[in-house]
């Protein structure tokens, strides 16, 4: 074995890692300006031929300091709760920039078509609800095409057994409410998953596009996001030029027999931020369950940063910074009393525990979870057993570490308590 310190991820130096513990302590997320900035400029390389809008899915990732860095580069934002429009409004975002699709039928749509934020039903309800305090408005729907795909069966949010978008059998009934309120359905969105198979994306597409030649009037299209990136090194990441050729194509042929030039939209947010976040943390503890049993590090963080493991098996590379150890087959779990917090469950087995060869951790070691940039912040069980929420620290190109969101006081965990 090499007994030299790896570095522990793509833009995390053994030294940077110590660093942020110095300064901000553990855990503590740290993000890559530099792959922020590549993924975005990837991602906004997609060849469409008639007009392109890349909406930053801010779900994956709102932190104040990617929104502000991705409305620079010009991004639009894809908006989940009425909370999220405000949030991107917060952060620089013009109200025309940003798309609401949320699962939660909004609070705010009066005031969203009177400031100009773009309004995405997801249902009959909700396209009703919109006609009723905006009749004559242009408003976009999400459909279902009738099929799906995700990285695992919680994340496809596309087919019979997903409650996202409406069913696309329904598109006569999509006509009838839009007429009753005179809605002008100018856009056509569809999500079918998070983590897609690239050659299922592909079909629904077309599957998409069958449904906008069905509506005369839509003039964009939103093919939502899901591009996989391999988090771990035998995971396969997409092929973006691939998929963007195939649109691409896909598109130039629904002008050829509909006469439309389509407006393309996508809307990532795995695809840029996923790689460029990682947490630092540290060994807390190294049990075992004797010979024919496991041997465990503790590690300081868990479920309440990086929840995707005990969610639904996601796999996160990690790393412990420690020289000249012999290896040992180790089993990484989180601070919470509970046994699903554990972060190497068992590859495409969720309730099995999946060993990561690593040197032998001691407690202190530092330890660093990578493939840490999207859904782990925003989609943790943060506060669970007390603990308060990490910081948030954005690496810069030349090598600083600024300070974006403080560790949380322990006070202001249970402030809001009447
Ligand atoms: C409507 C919508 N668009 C885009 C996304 C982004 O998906 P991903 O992070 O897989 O790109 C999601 C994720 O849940 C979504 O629900």
């Amino acid at each position: 074995m090499d007994h030299s310190i790896a570095a522990p991820s793509p833009f995390l130096t053994p030294e940077l890692a110590a660093e942020v513990r110095d300064r901000f302590g553990t855990p503590c997320y740290v993000y890559d300006r530099v792959a922020l900035e590549a993924a975005a400029k990837a991602a906004l390389a997609f060849p469409a031929p008639f007009g392109f809008t890349l909406r930053y899915a801010m779900k994956a990732n709102p932190s104040r300091g990617i929104l502000r860095l991705f409305r620079e580069l010009g991004l639009h934002i894809d908006a989940s709760s009425d909370f999220e429009v405000e949030r991107a409004i917060q952060a620089g975002f013009a109200p025309g920039e940003i798309q609401l699709t949320s699962q939660m039928p909004s609070r705010g749509l009066a005031e969203h078509a009177r400031r100009g934020v773009l309004f995405n039903a997801c249902s009959l309800h909700q396209l009703d609800s919109f006609g009723r305090v905006a009749p004559g408005h242009e408003v976009s729907v999400r459909m279902n095409p009738g099929l799906g795909t995700g990285s695992t069966k919680r994340t496809n949010t596309g087919g019979p057994a997903s409650s996202f978008g409406i069913w696309h059998e329904y598109l006569d009934e999509v006509k009838t409410v839009a007429e009753r309120h005179r809605l002008r359905i100018t856009r056509l969105h569809s999500h079918v998953g998070s983590g897609t198979d690239p050659e299922i994306w592909k079909r629904c597409t077309r599957m998409t596009l069958e449904l906008v030649a069905k509506l005369p009037e839509v003039r964009a299209v939103n093919l939502g996001g899901g591009f996989k990136v391999g988090r771990m090194p035998e995971e396969p990441t997409v092929d973006l030029a691939d998929v963007g050729a195939h649109v691409r194509s896909e598109l130039l042929a629904f002008e050829a027999r509909d006469g439309r030039r389509l407006g393309l939209e996508i809307e990532p947010g795995t695809y840029l931020v996923a790689r460029a976040g990682a947490v630092v943390a540290t060994c807390i503890d190294v049990v075992d369950t004797g010979r024919d049993g496991y041997l465990f590090a503790k590690v300081d963080t868990g479920m309440t940063e990086v929840t995707r493991p005990s969610l639904y098996g996601a796999q996160h590379p990690i790393d412990v910074l420690a020289k000249d150890r012999e290896a040992a087959a180790v089993v990484f779990v989180g601070p919470c009393c509970e046994s699903g917090d554990i972060l190497t469950p068992a590859p495409g087995d969720p309730e099995a525990l999946g060993p990561r060869w690593v040197p032998r951790p001691r407690i202190g070691d530092l330890v660093v979870v990578s493939g840490a940039g999207a859904y782990c912040a925003a989609m943790s069980t943060v506060n669970y057993n007390s603990y308060p929420r990490a910081p948030e620290v954005m690496l810069e190109p030349g090598g600083s570490l600024r300070l974006l969101r403080r560790r949380q006081e322990p006070t202001n965990v249970w402030a809001d308590e009447t």
